[in-house]
């Protein structure tokens, strides 16, 4: 059973540059296997709005949904580092509120901390819940709660303007009290530098080699997610491919009656005749 890390063996990892593999996972089967291939550190991210629930996007997904996806994960991973991710609407509003509901991922789902979308904007939001006690992970680049306003899920800092604001955004996390910091589809000459400037660990999904560690989306690395998948993906398995072929293999046997066979019924314990007995009575 391995040992559960916690953020001071990430901090040691970014400084012995041993890099971290996490990937997202929203229920228990996952998680544990997740847990089983050795993964260091899982995401309950909101993209089970899209991955789970077949939403558009993270924008209708709620603390409920959140917090039960992250009641699942940990039962499936009681030994793996778990973040709950604040979904649109839970911080935004005030800091008291971002307060209660990142608390609620740690009384009520047992998570070991608490990712939020954002920059410069949301650091009242991350000095209130790292001053309650709770390990803040930041999120910036292209943050999907916000996508709107980006015009569409679309890479960041591919130009010197945009990329001065998302250095400003990481040094401004990092300030307000962020212990480590996820960057989404940005370049990889963006990510390197952030890396080397700040000093807790930066990790990327769509943010290239030079940093800390990748995260990816179960859906989409185990090709269980088909609506669409990002540039920066790769697929390790076809999942989908495998239940499809699985389900229609399925029907055509029930339709041939090629299933159930002899292994799988349950065997009568008394004779035939007993039973020929028993079926005479109530015909
Ligand atoms: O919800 C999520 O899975 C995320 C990733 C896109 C980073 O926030």
């Amino acid at each position: 059973m391995p040992t559960k890390k916690t953020i001071l063996d990430f901090q040691e990892m970014k400084k012995k540059g041993e890099k971290v593999a996490w990937i997202t996972a929203y229920d228990f089967p996952v998680a544990s296997f997740a847990e089983q291939a050795g993964i260091d550190m899982i995401l309950v991210g909101d993209s089970l709005g899209m991955v789970v629930k077949g939403y558009k996007g993270t924008i209708p997904v709620t603390m409920e949904d959140c917090i039960s996806h992250s009641q699942d994960v940990r039962r499936g991973a009681p030994n793996t580092f778990c973040i709950g991710d604040m979904p649109f609407m839970s911080y935004q509003t005030s800091c008291q509120e971002a307060v209660a509901n990142a608390g609620r991922f740690l009384k009520e789902a047992d998570m070991d901390a608490i990712k939020l979308e954002g920059g410069i904007r949301v650091c009242d939001q991350i000095k209130a819940i790292t001053e309650a006690g709770i390990v803040v992970f930041g999120h910036i680049g292209l943050t999907p709660q916000s996508s709107g306003q980006m015009g569409g899920f679309k890479a960041q800092g591919l130009h010197v303007d945009s990329a001065r604001d998302l250095i400003k955004d990481a040094v401004a996390v990092e300030e307000a009290g962020c212990e480590a910091l996820l960057v989404e589809a940005v370049p990889p000459e963006v990510t390197e530098f952030i890396t080397e400037k700040l000093e807790i660990p930066v990790y990327s999904i769509g943010a290239g080699l030079p940093c800390d560690g990748q995260l990816l989306i179960c859906g989409d690395m185990l090709g269980m997610f088909e609506a669409f998948t990002p540039k920066f993906v790769k697929k390790y398995a076809n999942i989908a491919e495998d239940i499809t072929r699985a389900f229609e293999e399925y029907v055509k046997d029930v339709k041939e009656e090629k299933f159930p066979e002899d292994e799988h019924v349950y065997h009568i314990k008394d004779s035939q005749e007993d039973f020929d007995k028993l079926f005479n009575e109530f015909a």
